[in-house]
């Protein structure tokens, strides 16, 4: 009784949360616009693009980094960076289990970024730290040989966060697609958006927990294990052994892990694809001919993700006193 009461009342909220980002989202889509900061702040975009760049020439992190965390950022409260706020007690959403392992150095990046750009005459409080998100997950993925984009900008920050949300508004690494279908939707996005999107797993890592009960599994094809290439299955084996250390990471993307391609619809193809959320895009019959189209033609996977990305960056927007341009993307003002 008592579990299902609070299964009832976590649905409950969760629609309700969904309900309010839809309709803050509607009210205020009209304010994001492309060169947003043309005469406020005319060097905005060119300022986070060579602070990122810069970051990314150290550490390679930084990309996949960066963009994952837009995505967490629009997913939790909307496109608010209520991701990059810290609290002294450790209750932020950096520290959900489910935000854990964002990159410490995309993150840091972010910051120095925001600082460069409140450095720049005439520009202090001017660019929200949400925006410098949405920039720089730009800037990365056309560093990294994906597609170079206008993004639309103008959200404004987050005065809060809640990090008890995090681990019920992400998706997981064995969602199927129904669950992702279901998830992307209430944040206003298709079943396309969602595949084009999950093409972002193209760069980046994955810890060993993420996806090691799908090789040891002795029986594949059940229905939380879409099926995995065994000779991709064996090479996962060494770098995660039963005792695997928890810092221990495989590429998303074993192909082409530093190029933002269309490799990792290929690779599904293959049933190389690492987390069961991944795989299942090929595996459900219902979502193979996109990841199929994707694997295929890579201009229409990059206008796909651009599409999709435009519309990531619109969920949840803040406006009137719900939101503020931070000083420093760490702390409300
Ligand atoms: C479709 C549902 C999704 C699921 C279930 C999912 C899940 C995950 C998981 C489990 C990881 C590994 C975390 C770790 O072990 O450190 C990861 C990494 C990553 N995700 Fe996703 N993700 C999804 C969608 C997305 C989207 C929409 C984006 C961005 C547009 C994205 C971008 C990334 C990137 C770039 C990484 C690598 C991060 C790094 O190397 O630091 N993911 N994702
Ligand atoms: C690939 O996709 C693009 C964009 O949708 C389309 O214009 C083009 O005709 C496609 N190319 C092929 C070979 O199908």
């Amino acid at each position: 009784m008592a579990a299902a009461g609070g299964l009832l009342l976590r649905g409950a909220a969760a629609l309700t949360v969904a309900v309010l980002m839809l309709g803050i989202a509607g009210a205020a889509r009209a304010q994001l616009r492309q060169n947003y900061y043309a005469s406020s702040c005319p060097s905005a975009e060119s300022t986070v693009r060579s602070v990122i760049s810069q970051r990314l020439q150290q550490s390679f992190a930084v990309g996949p980094g960066t963009l994952r965390l837009f995505f967490h950022d629009c997913f939790v409260r909307g496109c608010d960076a209520s991701v990059m706020l810290m609290a002294p007690n450790g209750d932020d959403e950096s520290h959900s289990g489910a935000d854990a392992t964002l990159s410490p150095d995309a993150v840091d990046a972010i910051n120095k970024a925001k600082a460069a750009v409140e450095a720049l005459p005439g520009c202090a409080g001017k660019v929200s730290c949400a925006d410098i998100l949405a920039m720089a997950a730009r800037d990365v993925v056309s560093l990294l040989g994906g597609p170079n984009y206008a993004v639309e900008l103008g959200r404004l920050d987050g005065k809060s966060f809640n990090r008890a949300i995090v681990k019920h508004v992400l998706p997981g690494p064995g969602f199927n697609l129904d669950q992702l279908n279901s998830l992307f939707a209430q944040n206003g996005l298709t079943q396309t958006d969602m595949i084009a999107l999950s093409g972002a797993h193209t760069i980046g890592v994955t810890h060993c927990d993420k996806f090691i009960r799908r090789i040891y599994t002795f029986k594949q094809h059940l229905p939380w294990n879409p099926p995995m290439n065994l000779e991709y299955l064996r090479s996962l084996r060494r770098v995660c052994p039963i005792n695997y250390s928890p810092t221990a990471i495989a590429m998303l993307d074993a192909s082409t892990p530093r190029v933002f391609d269309n490799a990792y619809f290929n690779n599904l193809r293959y049933n190389k694809g690492l987390l069961a959320s991944d795989q299942v895009l090929f595996t459900d019959r219902r979502s193979r001919p996109t990841v199929n189209l994707f694997a295929a033609n890579n201009t229409a996977f990059q206008e796909a993700f651009v599409a999709a990305m435009a519309k990531l960056g619109r969920i949840g927007l803040k406006t009137g006193s719900d939101g503020e341009v931070r000083r420093v993307c760490t702390a409300v003002n």
